[in-house]
C-alpha cells in the first residue's frame, strides 16, 4: 500500500505559489480491494531529513477518509519558503509507509518586490514593435539555488545566458489586469554560471495592448494601457548562505528586437537581420515605469500555456490557383515552425486558414484577424522561425513567399495549449463516435489557451460565458480542469459589474453593459460543477457572493421578479429549429429560456448554500426557486403539459431542470420524443438546448433515441461534422452545407466547442460515470444499447481512474468497472438481471434498479443478454 500522486493545490511540487495554507491531495494504490482510509499523518518540514523537534507541522494520525482538500495548518509560512511534505495513511486493510517526499515552495507572501517596473526608451517607429530588456549581471559565485520571478505588462519572453526561461507561452497569461496579474516563478539555477551572465526579456503587446475584442466599444486597442513594462527579481542562493538579488531598475538597458510587428489576432513580422547583437554598452536605456492602474501580482495557479505536441503536415498541395498550400490534417492551436536558407532580406510569409473551399486555400472567416506569419531572413546558413507573442488555429497553411523549393519536412505543426492533464478516455464501436470525440477533445485542447475561449482563429478568441459553461463538465471529465476554471473564475467576479451583470466575456473586454441568460449562468454553473468533480469549497466560498449577485441581478430585471422577460438574449443560439427563418437565436420564446435558466442557477445557489451551510439563503433561494417554477408553469406550460415554443429545447429545459409538475413530465417528454422523432433524430438545439437533450431522453425512458441522435449522420447531427471531415467541433451545425459549400463566412469557425458537449452525455450517460462530491462516493449507471456493441472509458479523479466498460455479445452483456481505493460506488444494472446473480452479489432495489456496493478494485459482471429491452 502506497501513498502516491502527491498534490499541492493541484499540482506537483509547485514553487512560486501564494496561497498561505496550501491544500493537500494524494492517492492510495493497493492490490487489495475495498480500500478505505481511516487516517492520514502528513509531516512538512524546511529540509528532507524530517527530523521530528524540527518539523513545521506534525499532523499526528488524524481520522479522516479526506485525501484531497486538506490545509496546511502548520507554523506560518513566510516568503519564498521551502517546504517537503510527506503523508502515510492506515488504511481498513494495511497501512502504507511515508510516501516519497514532494516539494512546494512560496512565492510573495506579504513581501513587496524589490525592484520597479521598467520599459524601453528606444523610439519605435510602430507600437506593435517588440523591445527587448537586457542586463549584464556579474555572480560572485556559482548558485546553489536560484529564482526569477517576473511578470509584465503584455507577454514576455526571457533568456538567460541565451536559454530560454519560460516554457510557458504568452507569459503572464490573461487576467482582468486592472484587478490582478499573475507573475511566474522559475527554477534558473541551472542557467546562471559564476561570473558574467546576461538576461534578456523581450515584450509583446499581447492582450494587454495589442487588438482584442471589438471595433465597437472603445475600439479594439490598448484595452488595458499602453506600454509594455517589465517587472521580475532573481535571486540566486550561495552555498556559505549568502545570496544575490537582481530587480529590474534604470540600470537596465534596452533595444528593439527582430520582431518588427507582434499581435495575438494579426500574428508576427520577424526581421532576423536585425537581432540584437549591438554592445551592451551601446544599447539605449530603460525608463521606471508607473502602471496606470492598481493591481495585486499574484502568483500564477493554473499550468501556463506550453507546446504539447508536434505534428507534421500531411500533404503539400498545389492548388486550381497554382498556390501552395500545406495541409497538417488536424484543426490544431499553434503556429508553424519552419526552416530555410536563403540571402538577406529574402522572406517566407505564411496565412493560416482552417478549411479548403473548391480546392482552394479559405480564411475569409478569419474576419479581421490577419494570421500571418512573416520572416525576413540574415542570409546566414539554415535559420528556423516561429513566432512568440502570438498563435493560430488552423489545418492548412498558404506559403505565400519562400527562399527556394519547399520541403515538406522544414515544416511542423508546434500545438499549445494550457498544460493541464487529459486523462478522459473513450472508445465504442462506432469510429465516427470514436472520431468525434477525438475532435472533441482537440476541441478543448485548442479552445484552453490561459482561458477558455469560444475559438481560437478569428478576431474573438474570447473567454465567452456561455461557451464555457456549456462545456464545463465535459472539460471536466476529459482532464484535470479545476485550477484552470478558478482562475477564470476569479476573473468573473472581478468583471462583473457592481449590479451582478456578468458580462458577455471574461475577461471583459467587449465591456458591453448587457447580459443574456445561458451567457451569465456561468456564474453559477461552473463553480458548482467544480464542486461536483472535485469538491472545491473553497472555490465555492469566494464565488458565492458572485453567484448570488448574479441571482440577485436577475430578479431585479424581469417585470415580476420571478419571469426574466426584458432586455436582449442571446437564446438558443444558432439552434436550427429558429436559423433561415430570420434569426440566429433560436426559435424557444426567449423568457422562456431566460426563466427557466434563471430557475437553474437559483437551485444550483441552493445547492452551494447547503454545502456552505448558509441555512438563512437555503430557505430564502429555495422559497424564490419554487415561486419561479409556479411562475413558469403558469406562463409556459399549457394544463395538458404541451410548452410554449414547441422546440426541442423548451421540452428540454423544463425536463430537465425539474420546472415541472409531476402530472405533466411524462406528456411533455412523449412531446419532446414526438419533436425528435419527426426530425428523424436530428438535433435543432442550439447553445442552450445541446447539453441537456440527450439526457432527458435517456433518463427519462427514451434512451434509444438519444442513441439514434448521437447516431444520425444527417445534417444536423454531430456526425454530419465528422462524415464532412471535421476534426475539431464546428461552431454551427452546418458550418459547411451538404454540398461542400459554407454557411457564411461572417460568423463560422471551425473550432468552437459548444457542441462538444455530448461527451458529457458519453460519459455520465453512456458509461455511467457521475461526478458527486469530488467522487469520492459515485453512481455508475452505465445505459448500454445495441445501437453500439461496446462502449469504454475512464477518467482520472483526485482519488484516482474510475473505469466504466460494457460489451453486448451474442448471449450476454458484461459490464466491467474499476473503483479507486479510499471511494466507493453504486452500480446500477437493469432490475431484470437480478435473475442472473442468484446470490452471489449483496444487491439493493432502487427504482427499477439493481443496486450493487462496491468498495475499490476492479469487477466485471454478466448477465443475460434477452435482459436487453429494460435497457431502451
Ligand atoms: C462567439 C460565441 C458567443 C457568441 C454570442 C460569437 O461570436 O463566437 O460562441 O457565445 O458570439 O452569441
Amino acid at each position: 500500500m502506497k501513498c502516491i500522486k502527491l498534490k499541492c493545490e493541484y499540482q506537483t511540487n509547485p514553487i512560486g505559489i501564494d496561497v498561505k495554507n496550501p491544500r493537500f491531495s494524494w492517492q492510495i494504490e493497493s492490490e487489495k480491494q475495498n480500500i478505505i482510509q481511516e487516517t492520514y499523518r502528513i509531516q512538512c518540514s524546511n529540509n528532507k531529513t524530517f527530523e521530528e523537534k524540527k518539523l513545521l507541522w506534525d499532523t499526528g494520525f488524524v481520522s479522516t477518509n479526506n485525501s484531497n482538500q486538506i490545509e496546511y495548518k502548520g507554523r506560518e509560512l513566510s516568503s519564498f519558503q521551502g517546504v517537503y511534505w510527506r503523508v502515510m495513511v492506515e488504511t481498513n486493510r494495511g497501512v502504507s509507509a511515508f510516501s516519497e517526499i514532494a516539494y512546494f515552495e512560496m512565492g510573495f507572501l506579504d513581501t513587496e518586490w524589490l525592484g520597479n517596473w521598467i520599459t524601453s526608451d528606444v523610439k519605435f517607429q510602430a507600437k506593435d514593435q517588440c523591445p527587448i530588456l537586457k542586463k549584464n549581471i556579474y555572480l560572485t559565485d556559482t548558485p546553489v539555488s536560484a529564482r526569477m520571478y517576473i511578470t509584465s505588462l503584455g507577454v514576455y519572453e526571457s533568456e538567460i545566458n541565451s536559454n530560454k526561461v519560460n516554457q510557458d507561452i504568452l507569459a503572464p497569461g490573461w487576467t482582468s489586469y486592472n484587478n490582478h496579474l499573475q507573475y511566474q516563478t522559475y527554477d534558473v539555477k541551472d542557467m546562471l554560471v559564476k561570473g558574467e551572465n546576461t538576461i534578456a526579456v523581450t515584450l509583446g503587446s499581447g492582450w494587454y495592448m495589442g487588438k482584442i475584442g471589438f471595433e465597437k466599444h472603445g475600439g479594439p486597442e490598448n484595452r488595458y494601457g499602453d506600454t509594455v513594462a517589465l517587472l521580475a527579481q532573481i535571486e540566486a542562493k550561495y552555498a556559505d548562505g549568502q545570496s544575490q538579488i537582481i530587480v529590474t531598475d534604470d540600470s537596465w538597458k534596452s533595444d528593439q528586437s527582430a520582431i518588427i510587428f507582434s499581435g495575438i489576432y494579426d500574428g508576427e513580422h520577424y526581421d532576423a537581420r536585425i537581432e540584437s547583437s549591438k554592445n551592451y554598452d551601446e544599447l539605449a536605456s530603460v525608463k521606471i515605469y508607473e502602471p496606470e492602474n492598481q493591481f495585486d501580482i499574484v502568483g500564477q495557479i493554473t499550468p501556463g500555456v506550453r507546446v504539447i505536441d508536434t505534428i507534421k503536415p500531411v500533404e503539400l498541395i498545389t492548388t486550381p490557383n497554382g498556390d501552395k498550400v500545406l495541409d497538417f490534417g488536424q484543426n490544431m492551436v499553434g503556429w508553424v515552425k519552419v526552416s530555410a536558407q536563403g540571402n538577406a532580406g529574402d522572406e517566407i510569409y505564411l496565412k493560416h486558414g482552417e478549411i479548403m473551399l473548391d480546392n482552394e486555400f479559405y480564411n475569409v472567416n478569419m474576419r479581421s484577424a490577419k494570421t500571418e506569419a512573416l520572416y525576413i531572413l540574415k542570409g546566414e546558413g539554415i535559420e528556423t522561425f516561429e513566432p512568440h507573442f502570438t498563435f493560430f488555429g488552423f489545418r492548412y497553411v498558404k506559403i505565400e513567399k519562400y527562399p527556394g523549393d519547399i520541403d515538406i519536412n522544414q515544416f511542423k505543426g508546434i500545438v499549445i495549449s494550457s498544460d493541464i492533464e487529459y486523462s478522459g478516455m473513450f472508445k465504442c464501436s462506432n469510429e465516427k463516435v470514436n472520431k468525434l470525440y477525438e475532435n472533441i477533445v482537440w476541441g478543448q485542447k485548442g479552445n484552453f489557451v490561459d482561458i477558455p475561449t469560444d475559438c481560437p482563429q478569428r478576431d474573438e478568441r474570447l473567454g465567452w460565458t456561455a461557451d464555457t459553461q456549456v462545456f464545463a463538465a465535459t472539460a471536466c471529465y476529459n482532464a484535470m480542469s479545476v485550477s484552470f476554471y478558478d482562475k477564470w473564475l476569479k476573473d468573473l467576479a472581478f468583471d462583473q459589474l457592481p449590479n451582478g451583470c456578468v458580462p458577455f466575456v471574461v475577461p471583459d473586454v467587449v465591456r458591453d453593459s448587457r447580459t443574456s441568460s445561458a451567457w451569465g449562468d456561468a456564474a453559477t454553473i461552473v463553480p458548482y460543477t467544480l464542486y461536483r468533480f472535485y469538491k472545491d469549497k473553497k472555490i465555492l466560498e469566494r464565488q458565492y457572493h458572485s453567484m448570488k449577485k448574479w441571482v440577485e441581478y436577475i430578479r431585479a430585471e424581469g417585470e415580476t421578479e420571478t419571469l426574466w422577460n426584458t432586455g436582449f438574449q442571446f437564446n438558443d443560439w444558432l439552434a436550427k429549429d429558429g436559423y433561415g427563418l430570420t434569426t440566429m437565436h433560436g426559435a424557444t420564446p426567449k423568457d422562456l429560456v431566460a426563466t427557466a435558466m434563471f430557475y437553474y442557477s437559483t437551485t444550483l445557489l441552493v445547492k452551494s448554500a447547503q454545502v456552505l451551510g448558509y441555512t438563512e439563503d437555503v430557505a430564502k433561494y429555495n422559497n424564490l426557486a419554487e415561486r419561479i417554477k409556479q411562475t413558469f408553469n403558469y406562463e409556459f406550460v399549457t394544463k395538458a403539459g404541451r410548452i410554449s415554443g414547441e422546440t426541442q429545447t423548451a421540452y428540454t429545459l423544463a425536463i430537465q431542470f425539474n420546472l415541472l409538475d409531476d402530472k405533466n413530465i411524462e406528456v411533455a417528454t412523449k412531446q419532446l420524443v414526438e419533436l425528435v422523432r419527426r426530425e428523424e433524430h436530428r438535433i435543432t438545439t442550439g447553445f442552450v438546448g445541446t447539453p441537456y437533450i440527450a439526457h432527458v431522453l435517456s433518463n427519462n425512458g427514451y434512451n434509444e433515441d438519444a442513441y439514434r441522435m448521437l447516431l444520425n449522420e444527417e445534417c444536423p447531427g454531430w456526425l454530419y461534422q465528422v462524415n464532412m471531415g471535421a476534426t475539431t467541433i464546428w461552431e454551427r451545425w452546418d458550418s459547411l452545407l451538404p454540398d461542400g459549400s459554407i454557411n457564411s463566412g461572417r460568423m463560422n469557425s471551425f473550432n468552437h466547442y459548444a457542441y462538444g458537449s455530448i461527451a458529457q452525455w458519453l460519459f455520465e450517460v453512456v458509461l455511467g460515470i457521475t461526478p458527486d462530491n469530488g467522487f469520492q462516493t459515485f453512481n455508475i449507471a452505465p445505459k448500454p444499447n445495441p445501437l453500439l456493441g461496446f462502449a469504454r472509458g475512464a477518467i482520472d479523479t483526485l482519488y484516482g481512474r474510475i473505469q466504466s466498460a460494457w460489451e453486448i455479445n451474442e448471449e450476454t452483456i458484461t459490464v466491467s468497472v474499476s473503483i479507486p481505493c479510499n471511494t466507493t460506488a453504486k452500480l446500477y444494472l437493469p432490475e431484470v438481471c437480478q435473475q442472473d446473480f442468484k446470490d452471489t452479489i449483496q444487491f439493493e432495489n432502487v427504482d427499477g434498479a439493481l443496486v450493487i456496493m462496491l468498495g475499490s478494485g476492479n469487477y466485471s459482471f454478466t448477465y443475460s443478454n434477452k435482459d436487453i429491452k429494460a435497457l431502451k
